[in-house]
């Protein structure tokens, strides 16, 4: 896809923190906000990719600022907020999207701690210091524990549960200031999972589901930047899949 957000709002001059930026979907909503005329600052824990990434868009679309932190400690949440308030510039945007693989063995606390605790303590690092400009922000959820409950680890689905419920407690919470949206993701392919969705067996099943393929990181990507987007004024509060409609098949 080579989409241009720029008809949608977005202003030359604000920033946007985005989380989990160096892989994935993370990586494609930085380049689209990038493209788009926003200063991205990138925060991830991998340090390598974080770098190609910010290589990439300085050599090609945009002003980037990459900022490694591990966002499973509140110390380094603080630092990486000091790090992109220090840009000068307003954040009027974030993009929650950071996640540990959903095949992480971790209990079902660990597992809360690590994706819905982080999201939380960033939002607040966030409304903390830019309250006053804040516009929006998206969560990255799943349609696991949403939409349905796969056989996954027990903490993903809760977790992924419980990010989609925060996303709405801060929709109705902060009225709009920021609004808070989210996306639910399905079988997407990444630099991460793209050895298992070329197996044999996840092709066949791939091919039973309604679109027939997997989705790409820019699908998600592009949902979550019309969302975060003043072209989605009024939408506040809602999850969205992004699923090529697998989730009506599953059961
Ligand atoms: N890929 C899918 O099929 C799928 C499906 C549903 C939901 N999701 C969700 O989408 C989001 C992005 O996933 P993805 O598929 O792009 O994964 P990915 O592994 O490609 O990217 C995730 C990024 O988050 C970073 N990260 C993880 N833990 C971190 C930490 N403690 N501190 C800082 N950075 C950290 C990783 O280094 C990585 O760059 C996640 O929340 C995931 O749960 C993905």
């Amino acid at each position: 896809m080579d989409a241009n957000f720029a008809g949608l709002g977005f202003r030359q001059g604000e920033a946007v923190v985005v989380t989990g930026a160096a892989n994935g979907i993370g990586r494609e909503v930085a380049l689209l906000l990038a493209r788009a005329g926003l200063t991205v600052s990138a925060w991830d824990i991998e340090e390598a990719a974080l770098n190609e990434l910010v290589a990439e868009i300085e050599a090609t679309v945009g002003t980037v600022r990459g900022v490694l932190v591990d966002l499973d400690d509140q110390g380094a949440i603080d630092a990486a907020w000091d790090e992109a308030t220090s840009m000068g510039l307003p954040i009027p945007y974030l993009v929650n999207n950071a996640g540990p693989p959903s095949t992480t063995d971790v209990s079902v606390v660990e597992g809360l701690r690590m994706s819905v605790g982080s999201y939380v303590a960033v939002t607040e690092g966030w409304l903390k210091r830019h309250a006053a400009e804040a516009s929006s922000m998206t969560f990255t959820s799943s349609i696991a524990g949403n939409f349905f409950v796969g056989p996954t680890t027990d903490w993903y689905p809760t977790a992924k549960a419980g990010i989609a419920g925060y996303m709405r407690h801060c929709a109705v919470k902060l009225r709009g200031h920021p609004r808070s949206n989210g996306v639910a993701p399905t079988g997407v392919v990444t630099r991460r999972t793209a050895e298992a969705f070329a197996s044999e067996e996840m092709q066949q099943r791939l091919k039973a589901q309604p679109m027939g393929r997997a989705g790409l990181a820019d699908e998600v990507a592009a949902m979550i930047c019309f969302l975060l987007s003043p072209a989605a004024s009024f939408i506040n509060g809602v999850l969205i899949p992004v699923d090529g409609a697998s989730t009506w098949t599953h059961g």
